[in-house]
């Protein structure tokens, strides 16, 4: 059992070998979802919404996070673990800096942030102080009250030239991993054969360098919402350990995300 780290999520991708990733907010799930072999787990700030019952991520807190974060890193032995920077603790370089450090003491391997250029002096200067870097384009939930809802990005022309633009500068400022949230799958394959570092979908297509879900979602359990992208592994299953071996199956053999589950 060797922990993944960058370089062997990098080696997964240069062998074609998809990337299983999943939420996880405790301890327990995150023994049990190593244990059944997913690859990267996320403290997410969709803890806003599956933990809080929040309609959106804005009010989480680093110290949410960072107290999420040491729970998941106690279960943690295999899986590589990626903690989200929330809302406005990346507002600055500097601000982004004392967070991240919270962040990376409370057991994260790699922090997340939401967003396209405006962000690379943020970037390099974090992977420079020696935090690796986990860039997040496409619907950014941080923003969704700029963007006017949960939306599909990247369906115009104009928009989707404009990621790829984003995705080649985050990769030149140092992020080593990158989130694409409901983007068109043909542009989620497009941006994976451009970069060098994985990319990891959610409702983005079965071509993506890996997949990952809000735990809560694959296990049809989430408090207001069900996304079109996701699915119900449990009511398929009738077990949470099988719900997952099913995931990490269907990610690796492209059969999660179908079409049903993808948007054009
Ligand atoms: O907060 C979250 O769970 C996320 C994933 C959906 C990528 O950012
Ligand atoms: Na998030």
């Amino acid at each position: 059992m060797k922990k993944v780290n960058v370089a062997s999520l990098l080696r997964m991708k240069t062998d074609k070998q998809k990337i299983t990733a999943l939420t996880a907010y405790d301890a327990s799930f995150a023994q049990l979802f190593d244990d059944l072999g997913i690859d990267v787990l996320l403290i997410g700030d969709s803890l806003g919404m599956v933990l809080h019952g929040a309609n959106d991520t804005l009010a989480v807190t680093i110290d949410d996070i960072a107290y999420h974060t040491k729970s998941v890193r106690t279960g943690a032995k295999r899986s590589f673990v990626i903690a989200d920077m929330p809302f406005m603790s990346y507002a600055s370089p500097k601000q982004a800096y004392n967070n991240a450090a919270k962040l990376m003491r409370a057991g994260a391997s790699m922090v997340k942030v939401e967003g396209g250029e405006w962000l690379l002096e943020t970037i390099s200067g974090l992977v420079e102080r020696s935090v690796p870097v986990c860039g997040h384009l496409g619907l950014t939930p941080q923003s969704v009250h700029v963007l006017g809802g949960f939306k599909v990005q990247g369906r115009e022309q104009s928009q989707a030239d404009a990621m790829l633009t984003a995705a080649l500068a985050l990769e030149e400022a140092g992020v080593q991993l990158l989130v694409l949230e409901c983007v068109p799958s043909s542009l989620a394959k497009l941006i994976s054969d451009a970069l060098s570092i994985p990319v990891i979908g959610i409702g983005a297509g079965c071509d993506t360098d890996g997949q990952i879900l809000v735990m809560h979602d694959m296990l049809g359990i989430s408090a207001n919402y069900m996304p079109k992208f996701s699915k119900n592994y449990l009511a398929e299953t009738g077990d949470i350990q099988a719900s997952v071996k099913q995931y990490i199956d269907e990610v690796q053999t492209k059969k999660f995300p179908g079409p049903e589950h993808s948007f054009d």
